[in-house]
């Protein structure tokens, strides 16, 4: 199980973890990754200035867009 975790804090949300959020649920039903992919939201964690951040088992990805998510999920 990898577990994707998304910062929810309004920095992150309001700079495109809003849309990721959609991307991310959007992609675990429309591949069918239920099993596969765990997607939770964290609060802020101060790293702003990267953001949008996102975890993926607890490595950091900034300035993240639905795009660069895409093509590292189909590397995992
Ligand atoms: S809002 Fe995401 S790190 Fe601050």
């Amino acid at each position: 199980m990898t577990t994707i975790k998304i910062c929810l804090g309004s920095s992150c949300f309001a700079r495109g973890n809003a849309e990721v959020l959609s991307f991310l649920k959007n992609y675990i039903s429309a591949e069918n990754k239920h099993a596969k992919l765990e997607l939770v939201g964290c609060r802020c964690g101060h790293l702003c200035g990267d953001g949008p951040n996102v975890f993926i088992d607890g490595q950091k990805y900034t300035k993240v867009t639905p795009q660069s998510l895409q093509a590292i999920l189909e590397k995992l």
